[in-house]
């Protein structure tokens, strides 16, 4: 077999040359498996197209509302929308085209320190009546006490957890919304943490582009359901 490989970012960039040539389908239908249904990572974008801060802020909204290991949302959201700031970002991102052209490019962040919040979140909780204090004190004490002893591996994969989740939220509602975007995992993480000064206790999840797509991305292809499912327990 001839031994054929590409570079990272030949290899990155060479999807958007396949693809469908259509553009991304408008969905008249937003319910949920239409939606779940017709996601596709889209690499090509109107690079003309501003988003505005309201639609931004309102996929963003319903990301938030992910589910989250003990509810302390770890996740924390760098929005790159200056035209100098997405050319900052290129290069680090393996010269992907999308990270300019989006309208958008969303860094999903993970706060390895999230469950310093406890307080706030669940006093939260207990003001709305929805936990006792003390129970809430409770609460408190053990997440202080169970996150703070945790090694930062584990805070860290809890963090990348959560972050996906939101991420896929992010994606789901930006597609419901009429917009496109690409999970974006091909970047030099270390650069982009110097770059963007991202403080310690963050850590990159993965950069979401987001904006109008002007080429539909590949029609789905997936392992047959019966492929990756098992019922109850795997065979010894
Ligand atoms: C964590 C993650 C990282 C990814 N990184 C990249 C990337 O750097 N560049 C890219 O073009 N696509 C990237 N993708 C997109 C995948 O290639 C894409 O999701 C997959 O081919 C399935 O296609 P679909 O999203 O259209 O269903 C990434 C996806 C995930 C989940």
């Amino acid at each position: 077999m001839a031994n054929d490989t590409m570079t990272k970012e030949e290899y990155l960039n060479k999807a958007k040359e396949l693809g469908a040539a259509e553009k991304p389908k408008e969905l008249q239908d937003t319910d949920f498996f239409t939606v779940a249904k017709e996601r596709r990572s889209v690499r090509q974008y109107d690079a003309s197209y501003e988003m505005d801060e309201k639609d931004i802020r309102e996929i963003l909204e319903a990301a938030i509302l992910a589910p989250s290991s003990s509810n302390l949302q770890p996740w924390r959201f760098l929005v790159i929308q200056d035209q100098a700031a997405k050319e900052t970002l290129l290069p680090i991102a393996y010269n992907q085209q999308q990270a300019v052209d989006a309208s958008i490019v969303i860094a999903v962040l993970g706060d390895k320190i999230a469950y310093k919040q406890a307080d706030r979140i669940y006093g939260e909780i207990a003001k709305k009546g929805n936990m006792p204090e003390e129970m809430k004190n409770t609460y408190v004490n053990s997440i202080l006490e169970n996150y703070g002893n945790f090694p930062e591996e584990r805070r860290s994969r809890i963090a990348a957890i959560d972050g996906g989740l939101t991420s896929m939220q992010l994606m789901l509602a930006a597609k419901a919304k009429g917009f496109d975007t690409v999970p974006m995992g091909g970047f030099d993480e270390a650069k982009f943490v110097e770059t963007f000064n991202i403080p310690e206790n963050l850590e990159p999840v993965m950069l979401i582009a987001l904006g109008k797509g002007a080429k539909a991305g590949f029609e789905k292809t997936r392992l047959p359901l019966d492929d990756v499912l098992q019922w109850n327990a795997y065979e010894k």
